[in-house]
């Protein structure tokens, strides 16, 4: 198992802070307690002999004793092999072989790069200001700061934070705590937020200006009636996307049905990311430690045979369930690529300006939809806002529901984009994922369309 961090911080706490005793190669004589309310005062540990050039230090006068151990405090990490054990494990993760190319927008750098982590860390934001062509990979020091070597809580000092999450569920305003580390890892594990600037075009008739991308706009949920009306828009987004894993793995953001019940722990609620995410390291699977990728054998270990298989094949099926349904009222339209893969994708109700889409096609009548994309200027490398509008006739019109979606509906197809961004297919908690696909089955066949 991997050592304890928690076990590493009491031993600081013996140990005191003075690395600098260390350095005079001998032991001073056990001084008096520090004189109190003189801290820092030079000179006055005067009777702390070799102490004698700590004297900024006054108030830690009493633990000269221990200065020979300061130089092992720092080398439980701080060894040459550690380090490089650690960079060779990092070097399989995803995070060192992930793209950070056209994902260096203000709207991507945030998660996908280390400066933009830096900066939005820093200043408490969740968007970086300037779009970061130059911006580098998520590295060691992405997620390690140290502050302090006192080392009263060893986690917080060698981590860059700690702290409860702002998620975009709640619009950043109100903070999750998820425990320690795992904090550090949904600061970027989690929704994202608005990916793209506003949608601006003064040519068309009617003008759009300034209409902001609006990511969930439907969420967290207000309503409490499944079968409550909404449009959904063009322009306007309840995906998950990316990164949920944090709210899976707490059981909490998935559509509830009124007068259900939810069970949000399970057998390893309390574990940390890590306990699972950087167990024991095997150089010849390339699992485990800092590449972040599950030593699954370590959980087959305790479980006896393979627990996590059947329950992903479980949820999976499930999943296609719900989306077959939800394809059969024209909530989804299914479709097959030319490799035989499936996909499933959510159809607007409305167009960007809310106008209803018909399900039969009206000759002439336009509606807007959104075109261009962003695009990577060739000469400065910065981040071209491509994101416009055109008015254009209705090719889908036979993949349309022609109504508003009942809530009931569109948390349907919700739960369905929870579980399947979520890439674990319900390992982080697989009683929250079956109640939240299996309540939605069950309200589809209890609620026909129409
Ligand atoms: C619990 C593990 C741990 C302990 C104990 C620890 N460090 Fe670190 N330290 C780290 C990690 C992780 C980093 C970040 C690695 C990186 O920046 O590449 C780091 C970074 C540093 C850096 C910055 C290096 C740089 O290039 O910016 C200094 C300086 C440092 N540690 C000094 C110390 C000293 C002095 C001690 C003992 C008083 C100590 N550390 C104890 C884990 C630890
Ligand atoms: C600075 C933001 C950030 C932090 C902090 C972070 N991650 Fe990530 N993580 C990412 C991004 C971005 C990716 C996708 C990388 C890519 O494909 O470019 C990723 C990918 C991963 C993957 C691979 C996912 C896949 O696509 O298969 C795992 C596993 C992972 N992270 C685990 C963790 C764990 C565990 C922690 C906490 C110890 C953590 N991450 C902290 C941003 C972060
Ligand atoms: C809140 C943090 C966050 C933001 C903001 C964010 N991402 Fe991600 N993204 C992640 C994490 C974490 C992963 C990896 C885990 C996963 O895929 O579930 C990821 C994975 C991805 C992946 C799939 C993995 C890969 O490398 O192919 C793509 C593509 C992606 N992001 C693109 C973007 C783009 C483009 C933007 C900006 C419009 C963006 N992301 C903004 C956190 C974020
Ligand atoms: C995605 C975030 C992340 C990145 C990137 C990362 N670490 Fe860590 N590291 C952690 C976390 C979290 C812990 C604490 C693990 C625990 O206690 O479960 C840790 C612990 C450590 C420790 C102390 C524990 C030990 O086993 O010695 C060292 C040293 C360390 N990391 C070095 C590095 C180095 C070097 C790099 C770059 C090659 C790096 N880390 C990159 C998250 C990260
Ligand atoms: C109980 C163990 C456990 C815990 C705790 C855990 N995970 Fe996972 N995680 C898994 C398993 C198992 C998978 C699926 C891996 C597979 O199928 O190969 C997974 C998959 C992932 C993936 C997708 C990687 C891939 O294989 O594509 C990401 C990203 C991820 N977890 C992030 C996190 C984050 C962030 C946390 C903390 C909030 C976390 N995990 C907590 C066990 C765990
Ligand atoms: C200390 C023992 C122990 C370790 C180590 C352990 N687990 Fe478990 N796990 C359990 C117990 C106990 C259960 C619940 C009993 C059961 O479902 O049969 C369980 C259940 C699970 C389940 C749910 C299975 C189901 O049928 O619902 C998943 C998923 C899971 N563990 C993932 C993991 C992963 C991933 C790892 C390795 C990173 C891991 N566990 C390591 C003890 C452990």
């Amino acid at each position: 198992m991997k050592k304890s961090l928690f076990a590493i911080g009491i031993g600081f706490l013996l140990v005191g802070s003075i690395i600098f005793t260390s350095c005079e190669g001998k032991e001073g004589p056990m001084g008096p307690a520090g004189p109190t309310g003189n801290n820092g005062a030079p000179g006055t540990n005067g009777t702390n002999g070799s102490n004698g050039v700590n004297g900024i230090n006054g108030v830690n006068g009493t633990n000269g004793l221990d200065g020979k151990d300061a130089n092992s405090s720092c080398l439980v990490c701080h060894t040459v092999a550690n380090f490089d054990a650690k960079i060779v494990e990092y070097q399989l993760s995803k995070h060192y072989m992930g793209n950070t190319s056209s994902r260096f927008t203000k709207f991507c750098a945030t998660c996908h790069t280390h400066e933009g982590f830096q900066e939005t860390q820093g200043n408490g934001s969740f968007v970086v200001r300037n779009d970061m062509p130059n911006a580098t990979r998520i590295n060691c020091k992405t997620c390690h700061a140290h502050t302090g070597f006192d080392f009263s809580d060893t986690l917080a000092q060698i981590l860059t934070t700690v702290s409860p999450v702002y998620l975009n569920y709640n619009k950043n305003l109100t903070a999750t705590d998820f425990g320690k580390i795992n904090n550090l890892c949904v600061t970027c594990h989690q929704i994202r937020g608005y990916t793209s600037l506003v949608y601006s075009d003064t040519t068309l008739t009617p003008d759009v200006i300034n209409k902001p991308f609006d990511q969930l706009p439907y969420f967290p949920f207000v309503n409490t009636d499944d079968n409550a009306p909404v449009s959904y828009l063009v322009g306007r987004s309840f995906s998950v996307h990316d990164g949920n894993q944090s709210n899976l793995f707490k059981g909490i953001n998935g559509y509830e049905y009124a007068g259900k019940t939810y069970t949000r722990t399970w057998t390893h609620s309390d574990a940390s990311c890590t306990d699972c995410h950087m167990n024991e390291f095997n150089a010849t699977t390339g699992k485990g430690g800092h590449t972040l990728w599950v030593n699954e054998e370590e959980c087959t270990a305790c479980h006896k045979s393979d627990k996590i298989t059947p329950v992903q094949n479980l949820i999976d099926g499930k999943r296609i369930e719900l989306a077959e349904l939800l394809t059969a009222r024209k909530v989804f339209r299914k479709t097959t690529n030319s490799s035989g893969v499936v996909s499933y994708s959510a159809m607007n109700t409305h167009d960007f300006n809310g106008k209803l889409y018909p399900t039969t096609q009206t000759p002439g009548d336009l509606f807007a939809t959104s075109t261009g994309n962003n695009t990577v200027s060739p000469t400065t490398g910065l981040v071209v806002y491509g994101n416009m509008l055109k008015y254009d006739k209705d090719a889908n019109y036979q993949y349309r529901i022609g109504r508003q979606w009942k809530y009931g509906e569109l948390g349907a197809a919700y739960n369905y984009a929870y579980i399947n961004s979520e890439l674990s297919l319900g390992a982080h908690n697989p009683t929250y994922a079956l109640q939240l696909l299996q309540n939605s089955i069950d309200w589809l066949n209890a609620n026909p369309g129409k």
